[in-house]
């Protein structure tokens, strides 16, 4: 495969190729690539989907079902600590969302805990409001879920587009449901500010932290967010289907009234009562039976956060992102590709999408010369970059490989 010939005064390949080593050399998170797996000669921009496997995970995994299961058997309940470890996992994952111990209950999908919070925050808010915010472009699960919480809890949803939310939250407004990072275009969301402004008319924010947790910081507690969701196994690398989060701000955890009050969210489950008394703290997020082998698949997962700082991972996210949109630009033939993310690293999350025409097919071939991203309906090209493994020499291949096919 040739490289592209350079555009007179353009950066070219050679230019571009060295610059990449350069930052690659002087990035002090590039050794944390060696704690994933991922195989040889493939650029993988595809961990807003789905994360790399973190080296650890298959032998605490074979672990688990060998000795935990396969030896100890139920014993391994209380012996290896399985039946706290929504709430223990839940911990270890608080701080990369900003938040202090107990808050943060892991279990369930995302679109569950959406469920959870969304009429638990009905339920928390002020009396005779009527309406629910939903950013009008969020991903689909939310906005199915939203309407059911809305019908169940008497409320109407009110679409809104996120940077207009703010406007449009009054003594109305019960809740307010909003995206952190938009999937599609990678536009990230003002949560202090939007979270500000629900506070002040009294409304219950639900944030999906979906798209930023584990690539920048959200600061729940700092910026006095209601409740939360997210899943893991994007910018967490928990791995597929791993369990997903509820965040449950202590001021509110003992007014939360779930509307899935199953038996692992009860005060002494083994007391096995008719009737439900919930457990104290974010355990009361709990339903059943935790699903144990992809629970601590994911708390091994987070090992490869030890030592990392999340304001570390975004500043490299945001040059990575800087780099491959400058890539793009010199590798592109005009007119061929167009960013939907915002250029303004106050409105950019971790992706870069790129809208184009034939957009399924061109990620086809890119995924079959090498570069994993991905596709999203009608016509955008996503790249995930995630910091922990995602180098600047990805991010310059990638763009060179998108140019040979445009070329
Ligand atoms: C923003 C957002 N919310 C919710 C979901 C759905 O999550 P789950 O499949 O865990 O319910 C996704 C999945 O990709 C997502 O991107």
């Amino acid at each position: 495969m040739s490289d592209p010939q350079p555009t007179t005064g353009a950066p070219g390949p050679a230019d571009l190729a060295s610059r990449a080593e350069a930052l690659d050399a002087a990035d002090e998170l590039a050794k944390l690539r060696a704690r994933f797996t991922l195989p040889d000669g493939v650029v993988y921009l595809d961990g807003n989907s789905l994360g790399a496997l973190p080296a650890a995970v298959p032998d605490t995994t074979a672990d688990v079902v060998r000795r935990q299961w396969g030896e100890l058997l139920i014993r391994s309940w209380d012996e290896s600590n399985w039946w706290t470890a929504p709430e223990r996992i839940g911990d270890k994952l608080a701080p990369l969302v900003g938040a202090a111990p107990g808050q943060v209950v892991v279990g369930d999908s995302t679109s569950v805990n959406l469920f959870k919070a969304l009429v638990g925050a009905a339920r928390l808010a002020p009396p005779g409001r009527t309406q629910m915010l939903v950013d009008a472009n969020t991903f689909p699960t939310d906005g199915y879920i939203a309407a059911s919480a809305a019908r169940m809890t008497g409320l109407r949803v009110v679409p809104v587009d996120p940077a207009a939310a703010a406007q449009a939250m009054g003594e109305d407004t019960a809740v307010v449901l909003l995206n952190h990072v938009d999937y599609r275009t990678g536009r990230l969301h003002d949560l202090p500010a939007l979270t500000r402004a629900a506070r002040a008319v009294g409304a219950i924010t639900v944030w999906d932290l979906c798209h930023s947790a584990g690539a920048l910081p959200v600061g729940l507690d700092a910026h006095g967010v209601d409740l939360a969701v997210g899943c893991t196994y994007k910018y967490l690398n928990g791995g597929p289907g791993s369990p997903a989060y509820l965040y449950i701000a202590g001021r509110h955890q003992d007014a939360f009234d779930s509307p899935l009050p199953g038996w692992n969210g009860h005060a002494d489950p083994f007391a096995m009562t008719s009737g439900y008394t919930p457990a104290a703290g974010a355990v009361r997020g709990r339903v059943g039976t935790p699903d144990i082998l992809s629970m601590l698949a994911l708390e091994a997962a987070l090992d490869a956060w030890d030592g990392v700082s999340v304001e570390a991972v975004r500043a490299k996210s945001l040059a990575l992102t800087d780099f491959f949109l400058e890539c793009v630009a010199a590798y592109v033939p005009q007119g061929r590709v167009r960013s939907v993310t915002p250029a303004e690293h106050a409105h950019r999350g971790s992706q870069i999408s790129l809208s184009t025409d034939n957009a399924r097919e061109v990620m086809a071939e890119l995924i079959s010369r090498g570069v994993i991203g991905d596709f999203r309906a009608p016509d955008v090209l996503r790249f995930g970059f995630t910091p922990l493994y995602v180098g600047f020499a990805d991010a310059e291949r990638a763009a060179r490989t998108l140019g040979h096919i445009f070329g």
